[in-house]
């Protein structure tokens, strides 16, 4: 899906999500000097000891964030929020009414960040993941949960009988008709990797006038939105979930469980 946004010349040095030390500036860089700690979001190039980032996607990272917590960050924190804020219309402040959210693979790298992110507002949370991550997604704040692997988990009922608001989606190959029925009657289900049947159902939504959408994500980083997560992280109301850590000398373990679907948080690589 993503091969027409890929380069097609290699070697290609992946990975987007990077934390570390300054050591070099642009001329016309006027925030950061050498040594300082960073938090970056790149174009690729991550997976290595030196990488090249731009200022407008660089945060500072206190010393109370990690630089493997910081790492965790960047794409999977920002879907989740712009998934949430954006998309659902959350305010994270606890303000408004309440809203019944669906969160599916809660227990993945955007997932987790989406349950800890909904409970600062004023939200009711359903989760999806599978037995074995249930202490955990119960620990993120989740208020009910849903095996994936159950009949009644796949098909996403509530276990208190609620109709969701919202759903963000972090799973694949569920459709449509798994969801429709469990939505209240504006429901929205955000989808954070659309396909191709996901734009049939935006088109054929559309056509129907129907007040139960969905709404695939395209999250566009920003810097603001990346600094306030790390600010979270650092106050202790975000809490990056690390599947597990790799030498960059075995960055391929990392792929490999990465591309497995089965991590639970995020994988972090360091030199
Ligand atoms: N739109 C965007 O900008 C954007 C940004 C980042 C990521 N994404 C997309 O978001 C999706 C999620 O990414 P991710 O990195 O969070 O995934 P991930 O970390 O690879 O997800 C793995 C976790 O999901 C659980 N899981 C797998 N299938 C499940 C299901 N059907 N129901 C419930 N849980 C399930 C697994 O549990 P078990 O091990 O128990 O199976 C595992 O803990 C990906 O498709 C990714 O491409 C989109």
């Amino acid at each position: 899906m993503l091969r027409p946004f890929l380069p097609r010349k290699f070697p290609y040095t992946p990975v987007t999500d990077v934390a570390g030390e300054v050591i070099k500036v642009g001329s016309g860089v006027k925030n950061y000097k050498a040594g300082d700690k960073v938090v970056a979001v790149l174009s690729g190039g991550g997976l290595a000891e030196f990488a090249v980032a731009k200022e407008s996607l660089t945060v500072a990272r206190p010393p109370e964030v990690s630089a493997a917590e910081g790492a965790a960050l960047p794409i999977a924190g920002l879907a989740a929020h712009q998934a949430l804020n954006q998309s659902a219309g959350l305010k994270l402040d606890g303000s408004g009414k309440q809203v019944n959210l669906l969160i599916t693979a809660a227990s993945g790298g955007v997932g987790q960040y989406a349950v800890q992110l909904a409970n600062l507002g004023n939200t009711h949370v359903t989760a999806t993941r599978g037995a074995r991550n249930m202490d955990l997604v119960k620990s993120l704040g989740a208020d009910e949960f849903l095996d994936y692997k159950t009949s009644d988990g796949a098909a996403l009922k509530s276990p208190s009988g609620r109709k969701y608001d919202a759903v963000i989606h972090c799973a694949t190959g569920i459709p449509w008709s798994t969801f429709a029925p469990n939505l209240s009657a504006n429901g929205k289900v955000i989808d954070t990797t659309p396909g191709f049947s996901a734009f049939m159902t935006v088109a054929l939504k559309k056509l129907a006038f129907s007040k139960k959408k969905l709404v695939p994500l395209f999250m566009t980083p920003k810097k603001e939105n990346l600094d306030y997560l790390v600010k979270l992280v650092k106050e202790g109301k975000l809490k990056p979930v690390i599947d597990s850590n790799h030498p960059l000398s075995k960055a391929e373990d990392a792929w490999a469980k990465s591309i497995d679907g089965h991590a639970t948080g995020k994988i972090i690589v360091e030199p």
